[in-house]
C-alpha cells in the first residue's frame, strides 16, 4: 500500500532526464514542495531556473504527509513566547498565517486543481494533565492576535479533555499542488530534471558547480530544499537536528461523517482530516511517531501496529485502503533553518527542518529565499519596506500590492523575506532551548559509535531468525544480516554513509536504519533516505 496522495496522481509530462550540461540563474536542489515553492516564485519574476531530484516531483517527504495547511503548528505559541519572546512568536505566526493566504492566490492565479478547502483546525488533549497546555496555547494565540478559542471537548471518536479551534485554516491535495506548481515553473521557462543525484557542489569564483549524475550544472544561486542538507561541512546542520518517522493510514467514510483537522497533545501522537475520495470521503489518521532509527515493533503505541489498533477501535469494520510513512526534520529548537547555507558559502540557501509541519513552512521558506535572491538580482528594483512585522497590522503584504503588477509582487516577496528572515535564521547560534532533545541527540551519537559497537555479538548466521535481520560479528568484521523468509541471507556493512554510525535494523520494514540523523537504506543496501546518499557497502555471503 502506498500514500493516497501519491496513487492517486499521474506521472507528470513536464518533468525531463538530465542528458547535458546546463547554466541557470538558480538550481534548486529538492522537487518537494518547498523547492517547487521557491523556484515557482524564481521563475515567475524571469529567473533562469533549474530544479533537481533524485527521485520524482513531490514522491519522498512532501508525498506522504496529512498536509494540514494551518499557523496552529500544535503547542507552538506558548513556547515560542516564553522561550524568545513575543515579538519572535509574532513573527513566526504572521510568517504562517500569511502562507496560508500564498498558497491560495497560487493556487488561484495558476489554477490548480488541488481539492484546498479551508476548514477548522483543532489541538485536543488526550490525556486530563495536558488541559492547562490548551489553556495556555490559546491565551498565546489571543495574545498574537488570533481569534482561537478554547473547547471543553470536541466531537471525536476518541477520549478528548478540551480543545483549541483556529478557524480559516485548511487542507489539500499536496501532490496535485506540486504538480500543479511544477507545471506552473515549466510554463515560466524552469526545468524540472528527475533522477536526478546531485553528488557534489562547488562554488569556483563567482559561481557553483553542481555535480548531477555525469554531467554539471552552472548557476549564481543554489537553494538546497533537499530535506536533510547533504552537505555536512561547512553548515553542520546534522548537529542541529534528528529525523523522526511518522505514519498515516486511510479509511473509507460518508461524506458527512466527519469535519475538520485535528491533534493531539503529548505522546502517542494521533491526528485526522478527511480528503476527497471520488463521491465519498477518506479519513486519514496520522500518528504513531517515533525517532527514526528506533525499531517502531518493540512498542504498540507506535508505527502502523499503534494505528491499526486506533482504527478498529474507533471505527470497527473499517478497512484500510491506503498506508504510508514518513520522515520529519525535526530542529533542536523547534523553528526551521531557512536562509544563507553558511557563511562560507555566499549565494547558498537552505530550507529545513520544518518539524512534521511542511505545508505552511515552505511557502514561507520559498518566500524568504525567493525575495531574498530577487533582491540580489534586481538592484535598479525601487523597493519600499511597508514595514516589519513589529509594527504592521496583520503580517501581510496588502491584497493590492500582490494583486498589482509585477514590481509589486517582487516587492510582496522581499518585503517578506526582510520581515521574517530573522525569525527563521540558519545562520543562529541562540542557546538551545530544547535541552533534553539536545542530550538525547548526543546521547544517541554516542551509543552508536560506542556502546553500540562494544555489543556486538560474536555470533554465526543461525543466531538470526528468517525474515529478520541483526548485526553480528564474523571473522572480526561487523556484518549486517537481513535474511528473508525463504532464508535467503543479504548482508551489508551496517556502518551509515553519511556520518559513519552503526545502523539499527527495523523489522517492520526491513530497513537498516541510522540512530544518528536518520538516514534509511533497504536490506540490499540501496540509500533510501538522506541526509546519505551513498547506498551501503555489500557483502558475497557463502
Ligand atoms: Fe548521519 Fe547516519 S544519518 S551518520
Amino acid at each position: 500500500m502506498n500514500s493516497y496522495w501519491i496513487s492517486s496522481t499521474k506521472k507528470l509530462d513536464v518533468n525531463n532526464k538530465i542528458d547535458n550540461d546546463c547554466e541557470c540563474d538558480v538550481c534548486v536542489v529538492g522537487a518537494g514542495i518547498c523547492g517547487l515553492s521557491t523556484a515557482y516564485y524564481l521563475a515567475k519574476h524571469g529567473l533562469k531556473v533549474v530544479v533537481v531530484d533524485k527521485n520524482g516531483i513531490g514522491k519522498k517527504a512532501s508525498g506522504h504527509t496529512t498536509a494540514k495547511i494551518t499557523l496552529q503548528h500544535g503547542l507552538i505559541y506558548d513556547y515560542l513566547i516564553n522561550s524568545f519572546g513575543p515579538d519572535f512568536a509574532m513573527g513566526y505566526y504572521k510568517a504562517n498565517k500569511q502562507a496560508i493566504s500564498n498558497i491560495k492566490k497560487i493556487i488561484d492565479s495558476e489554477n490548480i486543481d488541488c481539492d484546498f478547502e479551508y476548514q477548522n483546525n483543532y489541538v485536543f488533549a488526550s490525556k486530563k494533565d495536558d488541559l492547562s497546555k490548551i489553556k495556555n496555547e490559546v491565551k498565546a494565540l489571543n495574545t498574537l492576535g488570533e481569534n482561537a478559542q478554547f473547547l471543553a471537548n470536541c466531537d471525536l471518536p476518541c477520549e478528548n479533555y478540551g480543545a483549541i479551534k483556529t478557524e480559516n485554516q485548511a487542507q489539500f491535495h499536496p501532490r496535485k499542488y506540486m504538480l500543479g506548481l511544477a507545471r506552473a515553473i515549466n510554463n515560466y521557462g524552469g526545468l524540472i530534471f528527475t533522477d536526478a543525484l546531485v553528488s557534489d557542489v562547488q562554488k569556483y569564483d563567482d559561481e557553483y558547480v553542481s555535480v548531477v549524475n555525469s554531467y554539471v550544472i552552472k548557476s549564481k544561486y543554489v537553494v538546497m530544499a533537499s530535506h536533510y542538507p547533504f552537505i555536512n561541512f561547512p553548515g553542520f546542520y546534522f548537529s542541529k537536528m534528528y529525523q523522526a518517522t511518522s505514519y498515516a493510514v486511510a479509511i473509507e467514510i460518508d461524506n458527512n461523517d466527519f469535519d475538520g483537522m485535528y491533534i493531539n497533545t503529548g505522546e502517542p501522537t494521533l491526528s485526522f482530516r478527511t480528503a476527497k475520495y471520488d463521491d465519498k470521503k477518506l479519513l486519514i489518521i496520522g500518528g504513531g511517531n517515533h525517532k527514526t532509527g528506533y525499531s517502531p515493533e518493540s512498542e504498540s503505541f507506535y508505527g502502523y501496529v499503534y494505528l491499526e489498533k486506533e482504527v478498529s477501535k474507533l471505527f470497527p469494520g473499517s478497512k484500510i485502503l491506503y498506508k504510508w510513512d514518513t520522515r520529519d526534520c525535526v530542529t533542536l529548537d523547534k523553528v526551521p533553518y531557512i536562509g544563507e547555507f553558511s557563511n562560507f558559502m555566499p549565494n547558498m540557501f537552505v530550507a529545513t527542518g520544518f518539524n512534521k509541519w511542511g505545508m505552511t513552512s515552505s511557502n514561507v521558506a520559498g518566500s524568504i529565499i525567493a525575495g531574498k535572491i530577487l533582491e540580489k538580482m534586481h538592484p535598479s528594483l525601487s523597493y519600499e519596506n511597508s514595514g516589519t512585522f513589529e509594527n504592521s497590522n496583520d503580517g501581510n503584504c496588502s491584497s493590492s500590492k500582490l494583486e498589482n503588477n509585477y514590481n509589486s509582487s517582487l516587492n510582496c516577496l522581499i518585503d517578506f523575506s526582510k520581515n521574517y528572515e530573522k525569525v527563521f535564521d540558519s545562520s543562529r547560534f541562540s542557546p538551545i532551548k530544547n535541552r533534553g532533545e539536545m542530550k538525547n541527540m548526543l546521547g544517541q551519537v554516542f551509543k552508536s559509535f560506542v556502546s553500540n559497537m562494544l555489543k556486538i555479538p560474536s555470533e554465526d548466521l543461525s543466531a538470526i531468525e528468517n525474515d529478520n535481520g541483526g548485526i553480528i560479528k564474523i571473522n572480526g568484521s561487523t556484518v549486517g544480516i537481513y535474511k528473508d523468509a525463504d532464508g535467503q541471507v543479504f548482508a551489508v556493512d551496517p556502518t551509515c554513509t553519511h556520518l559513519g554510525c552503526l545502523l539499527t535494523w527495523n523489522n517492520v520494514d526491513k530497513t537498516w536504519d541510522c540512530p544518528c540523523h536518520g538516514s534509511r537504506f533497504d536490506y540490499r543496501g540501496k540509500n533510501l533516505y538522506d541526509p546519505a546518499f551513498k547506498d551501503l557497502e555489500t557483502y558475497g555471503v557463502d
